[in-house]
């Protein structure tokens, strides 16, 4: 069963004067790949803190798989992060370890049900590093820094996948690797992707596209209606990313 569906319904966060999240209420279908797009401060990456946990909302329900996340308190809470997997713009790798070393280190302090340097080295031959797990993360190019970063996102087998501006530091082509790699592992797992970006080739290429402006959904355009990718990048074009 593909898990990771999403189900958001008048979601509010304010800070301060700032509304970030403004009445947000979406249904993100599990196994989708959903691209979060909108001006800079319009709330992406609230969006994807909110998702994940890691913000508290102050009014409003996230439901995932059933779950009302909203309201789960301390170690149901914990517990709950730990299904999900984020990837940030600067890869925040830890730069004493080795590729393989960051990639275990989420689940190092945990029980588990597997092996886990095998599970990350199969993680790492997934992103295409199999050869560089010795490396330290300053050895390594940005584009392979992002693989380890995403290889250690999925170490927990996570249902849903939070991707902040993953290629917002890579030139196109790099990126576009990023992306096919993400479509991949989607495939692949079966998980849920909300993808923060500011690149209309990226969000093209995703699924499902949402613009955000000052904390509201303004636009939500379902990608897969059986176009092309010309005439989709077109209409993602008049949006304006
Ligand atoms: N921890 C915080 N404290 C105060 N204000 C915050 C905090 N986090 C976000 N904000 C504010 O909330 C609004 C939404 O921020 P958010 O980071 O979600 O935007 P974004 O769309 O991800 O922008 P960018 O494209 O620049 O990453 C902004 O006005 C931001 O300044
Ligand atoms: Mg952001």
């Amino acid at each position: 069963m593909t898990t990771g569906a999403v189900s958001i319904s008048g979601l509010a966060k304010r800070f301060g004067t700032i509304t970030a999240a403004d009445d947000v209420t979406l249904e993100i279908a599990a196994g989708s790949l959903t691209a979060v797009t909108g001006p800079s401060g319009s709330g992406k990456s609230t969006l994807l803190h909110l998702v994940g946990a890691i913000e508290a909302a102050d009014a409003g329900t996230i439901v995932v798989d059933g779950v009302e996340v909203t309201s789960l308190r301390r170690r149901r809470l914990s517990e709950y992060r730990r299904t999900v997997g984020f990837v940030f713009q600067r890869y925040h790798l830890l730069p004493a370890l080795t590729a393989l070393d960051n990639v275990i280190a989420p689940v190092l302090p945990f029980r588990v049900g597997f092996d886990k340097r095998q599970r990350a080295r199969e993680l790492l031959d997934a992103v295409g590093l199999a050869d560089r797990e010795r490396a330290l993360p300053s050895q390594l190019s940005g584009g392979q820094q992002q693989r380890v970063a995403i290889a250690r996102a999925l170490v927990g087998a996570p249902r849903l996948l939070l991707a902040d501006e993953p290629t917002g530091n890579l030139d196109s082509a790099t990126g576009g690797q990023i992306l096919d790699l993400l479509l991949d592992l989607r495939e692949e797992r079966g998980m849920t992707v909300l993808l923060a970006t500011h690149e209309q080739q990226i969000a093209a290429r995703c699924d499902r596209l949402l613009r955000l402006a000052d904390g509201r959904v303004t636009d939500d355009l379902d990608l897969t209606a059986g176009e092309s990718p010309a005439s989709t990048l077109a209409r993602a074009t008049q949006l304006r990313l």
